[in-house]
This record gives structure tokens, C-alpha cells and sequence, in this order.
């Protein structure tokens, strides 16, 4: 059994994406070639926003809005501890100081009644995460926001064709933030991502910021990088995203019925009611997770645990002197997460395998 099945996700659509990577190696246009144009008019639509802008990863996707925002050193950007290093690194990264808020223990996302307590004159941003596949309670944070002046980036990397009252991840707040590294709900073969806002003075800022600051040909007015995606990312996406549609409705599907079928001896994350999840994860809880992981492995089923260390506790961020016990939410989920295999290509057969291999593992009737 495999933990995400991106074979047989190839096989559906190998003539297609034959067809486009020959398209794109007889026009020769490698970097911003049309595909980069075709897929970002398809994404911002797909979103439901104005602008889609590509790039080379996630990351650079968290790192942009923060410097085309201006937001650096003396600024506090405030975000959840229970991520993927990515979020907290790109603020530090951007000169900024990282101040995280503790976690729902409910829904794993960033705690919407303890970010006020965390806002200071400092505050420049707040960069939720949509952990898992599914949005916080953005109308929240973003009337926070609005209040206090500050600019929302939801990192969602994880939650590509998410819902949240009806309308889609990435396209809730200021600028949304997403991946497409070949494990995220819409993977690429290779490193890539994109950001996507309403706002046309930060779309300009981050268009030029992926290109070195350029505002026209070797003509740079800030400092940038070189974030662009690549042509051939571009059509492998376009071919991919023809089916993206119908796979988030499988996930859903999948996602469902683990839940119905582990039942409430198992604690998963909770969904807000008028949202759904693509669960980029489905992740449980688990009392001895060690022990169970290798019962798992023993079983012919694998795992993975997100994330073992919240980011408070990781090496790099002991000077800011957030001990053990600072964010206890995130703390215990740390020590007790462990996710199980999820892809579209799952079946009920295969979910009943897993859901008995958890059972057996946890120590519980089968
Ligand atoms: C929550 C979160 N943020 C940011 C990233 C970074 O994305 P990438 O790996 O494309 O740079 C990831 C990807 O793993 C992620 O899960």
C-alpha cells in the first residue's frame, strides 16, 4: 500500500501530459513560457481572484507577500507553532520575528481567541495555516485584521480547492499562499507554487519580486529573487488540474469515510460546518504513537507523523526563549498526530484494510 498513489493518478493522464511536455520542448520558451500564463488565468479563475502569480515553491510563496508587504526587520508576524517549518521560517527569513499563537485543539489551526492577546504596535501580519486541508475560521481572523490594520497571508499549502463558505482556499484573505510539491492535493513532478490576491499593488510587487526586482528588463527597484516557475511545471499542472475538480470531491469522499469508520475512538480533526477539506492529510491521534507506527509498518500500511516538533521547540528558535509548556495544544498534538495513507485513488476496500490496521494497532477490537 502506498502512502499517496501518484501512479495511478499518472496513468489517467499520461497522454495528456505527453502531449503537453512535447508542446512545450518544440516552442523552447523554458522560463515564463504560455503555459505560465494558461495555468495562473486557470488558477486566479479556479480561486476566484484576480490575479494568480507562479512560483517555484511554497515557500517562496510565503517568503513574497511578507517582502512585497515591506514587512522585515522590527515587524512581528503572528502564526500557529503546529506547521510545517516553512511558515515560521519565511517570516524570520523576510527579517521578521515569528510570534506564535497556540493551536484549536480541535481543528489543529491557529486559535482565533488568542490572537488578539499576541497583537502589538510590532504587528505587521497574521499567516494562518489551513493545516490538513482545512481553512481556520478566516471571517475571524480577517476581521482581527481589519481592526488592527494588519494583512492576513493564509498559508495554504495544504488546503489547494478547499472550501470555506463557499468560497475557496487561497482567495479568503489579503493573499493566499499555496504549494504544489508532489504530495500537496494539486502536485506537480517537481518543486512549484503560486500566491493569488485581489490586490493589484501587491500582485505587481510580487510579479517583480520573483523576477529579481526587475520592473522591466534589467531595470531592478528592489531587492528579489529568483522565484519563477518553470514552462514545464506549468503544463504539467495544466494537465494535471483537468481532473483536480473531480479528485478534491474524492478526497472528500475518502476523508469521510475514515472518519465514519474509525468512529470516536478516534480523535481527528474536527470540520467547520460550512467548510469542506481536501485533506492534503488525514491525520488521527494515537497514544503511543512510536509503538503504533511500527504495529502500522508490521501491518504493510505506512504512515507519517505532521509535525513531531512545533516550531517553538525547534533548535533555531530556542533564543526566543518559548520553553516546553508554552503552547500546550500544540505540544500534545506534536507528541500524539500520526497521519495515515490518503490520494484519490483509494477505495473502500483499502480504507476498511487501514481502519482495521488501526484498530489492531491502538490495541482495540477489530
Ligand atoms: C503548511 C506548509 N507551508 C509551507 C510549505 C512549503 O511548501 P514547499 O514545499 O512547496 O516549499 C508546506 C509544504 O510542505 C506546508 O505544508
Amino acid at each position: 500500500m502506498e502512502f499517496i498513489d501518484l501512479k495511478s493518478q499518472q496513468k489517467r493522464i499520461r497522454k495528456d501530459l505527453d502531449t503537453r511536455m512535447a508542446k512545450e520542448l518544440d516552442h523552447g520558451q523554458y522560463i515564463l513560457g504560455p503555459e505560465i500564463n494558461e495555468l495562473e488565468e486557470k488558477l486566479a479563475k479556479y480561486v476566484g481572484v484576480k490575479h494568480c502569480i507562479s512560483l517555484s515553491n511554497g515557500t517562496d510563496a510565503l517568503l513574497l507577500p511578507l517582502m512585497a508587504a515591506g514587512i522585515g526587520p522590527g515587524d512581528e508576524v503572528i502564526t500557529t507553532p503546529f506547521t510545517f517549518f516553512a511558515t515560521g521560517e519565511m517570516i524570520s527569513l523576510a527579517g521578521a520575528q515569528p510570534v506564535f499563537v497556540d493551536i484549536d485543539p480541535h481543528t489543529y489551526n491557529i486559535n482565533l481567541s488568542l490572537i488578539e492577546k499576541a497583537i502589538t504596535p510590532k504587528t505587521k501580519a497574521i499567516m494562518p495555516v489551513s493545516l490538513y486541508g482545512q481553512c481556520p475560521d478566516i471571517d475571524g481572523i480577517n476581521e482581527l485584521a481589519n481592526r488592527h490594520n494588519l494583512l492576513v497571508i493564509e498559508d495554504g499549502a495544504q488546503s489547494f480547492g478547499a472550501e470555506y463558505k463557499g468560497k475557496k482556499s487561497c482567495g479568503l484573505s489579503h493573499v493566499g499562499a499555496t504549494s504544489f510539491f508532489p504530495s500537496k492535493p494539486l502536485g506537480g513532478y517537481g518543486d512549484s507554487g503560486a500566491c493569488f490576491t485581489n490586490d493589484d499593488a501587491l500582485a505587481k510587487s510580487m510579479k517583480e519580486l520573483r523576477v529579481h526586482g526587475q520592473e522591466k528588463r534589467y531595470y531592478h527597484t528592489r531587492i528579489g529573487i529568483n522565484g519563477r516557475m518553470d514552462t514545464l511545471q506549468a503544463a504539467i499542472l495544466l494537465s494535471k488540474f483537468e481532473i483536480f475538480p473531480e479528485e478534491v470531491e474524492l478526497r472528500k469522499k475518502w476523508g469521510e469515510l475514515y472518519k465514519k469508520l474509525l468512529g470516536p475512538d478516534f480523535k481527528t480533526q474536527n470540520l467547520l460546518p460550512n467548510s469542506t477539506s481536501v485533506f492534503a492529510q488525514f491525520t488521527i491521534e494515537v497514544n503511543n504513537r512510536d509503538e503504533f507506527i511500527k504495529a502500522m509498518n508490521e501491518l504493510g500500511v505506512p504512515t507519517a507523523v505532521h509535525y513531531p516538533t512545533p516550531l517553538h521547540l525547534q533548535p533555531v528558535y530556542q533564543h526566543l526563549g518559548l520553553g516546553k509548556g508554552s503552547f500546550p495544544h500544540s505540544e500534545l498534538a506534536s507528541s500524539r498526530v500520526v497521519s495515515l495513507p490518503m490520494h484519490p485513488y483509494l477505495n473502500e476496500a483499502l480504507i476498511e484494510k487501514v481502519v482495521a490496521a488501526v484498530k489492531k494497532s491502538a490495541g482495540l477490537p477489530t
